[in-house]
């Protein structure tokens, strides 16, 4: 099959299931709380009516979190991809105006002024140096700036260089190409397709002798593609669509999470970054580590930063 997915695309993909969290989605209730005491912490001194930027909004995880602390924060929530459709329908977001196919480094003139300007997971992506400038021109003299950013080796950047070597293992072995060929030979259901189909188990075999420990996303696409190799030959346009809609997400998988790895970040980077803050005159600038879970057993989420 044919496709071509940019970085914009992939996020739009993620995004029109209606899916609020990118990256924060596999935590606990606890750890959940915790990211959102650290959101209401941001806003709790801010003035009535206080305006607030969200860079890199996706679905307005941060935004709507915000909203329901304080309904009166007129917020503006932009992101470069396409946002869920019905966003605008979400009760809590009457104060929030989303603008999607909106990159941080073209804002639209008219987003000025701000109280706070906060990203989850986001302005890394454009870049942080390109990004002081913004900043600068966007807040209020009063304002500040609150992020949480990845951190190169946080569990969750280590957790995704694991699932992209998963992903990687599977592409080595051709398995979206040999589901396509199985699928394409389908319907004579002749030598031809009996020959893909022995090749498919063949390298199915060959990826579970592979040391990568454990195998999750293997196991799901494994379980998918079992579904199509059970349809019958009458179903090839099922069995076709199946097969694109694996390989499909596959490949937007593996974007997102080299984008991700790409734009972590490590303390050097991040000690740059706050020079060039504190070269563009922001003031109490606090870079820290945001860590979930027991103190026993923390798991380190992100770089925490925060300036005035
Ligand atoms: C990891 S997601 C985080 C989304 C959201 N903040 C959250 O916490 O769920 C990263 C987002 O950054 C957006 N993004 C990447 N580069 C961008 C840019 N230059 N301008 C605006 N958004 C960008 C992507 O479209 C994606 O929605």
């Amino acid at each position: 099959m044919n496709f071509k997915l940019d970085s914009k695309d992939v996020w739009s993909m993620y995004w029109s299931t209606g899916e609020q969290h990118s990256c924060v989605a596999a935590q606990s209730q606890d750890d959940l709380a915790a990211i959102n005491q650290y959101w209401f912490d941001a806003v709790v001194q801010l003035p009535i009516n206080a305006r607030v930027l969200d860079l890199a909004c996706g679905n307005g995880a941060v935004s709507l979190t915000l909203a329901a602390k304080r309904a009166d924060l007129v917020i503006d929530a932009v992101d470069k991809s396409e946002l869920a459709p019905n966003l605008k329908s979400v009760k809590a977001n009457d104060n929030i105006r989303f603008y999607e196919s909106t990159d941080i480094l073209a804002l639209p003139e008219h987003l000025k002024g701000y109280d706070l300007i906060c990203s989850q997971f986001g302005v890394e992506y454009a870049g942080l140096k390109k990004l002081v400038p913004v900043l600068k021109d966007r807040i209020r003299e009063t304002g500040s700036l609150r992020f949480l950013i990845h951190h190169h080796s946080s569990d969750l950047v280590s957790g995704s260089r694991l699932k992209l070597q998963e992903y990687q293992a599977l592409e080595s072995i051709n398995l979206f190409v040999l589901v396509n060929d199985v699928v394409s030979t389908m319907i004579d259901e002749g030598q031809a397709h009996r020959s893909a189909r022995q090749k498919l188990e063949y390298a199915g075999q060959a990826f579970v002798e592979k040391q990568i420990g454990t195998k999750p996303i293997a196991g799901k696409i494994f379980d998918a593609i079992a579904e199509i190799l059970a349809l019958p030959r009458e179903q090839n346009a099922r069995a076709r669509a199946l097969a694109d809609n694996i390989s499909i997400r596959a490949y937007a998988e593996q974007q997102r999470l080299g984008q991700m790895i790409d734009s972590a970040q490590t303390p050097e980077m991040m000690d740059e970054f706050v020079n060039l803050l504190d070269s563009a005159g922001f003031e109490h600038i606090d870079l820290s580590q945001f860590a979930l879970g027991d103190k026993s057993e923390p798991y380190l989420l992100a770089w925490s930063l925060q300036a005035s």
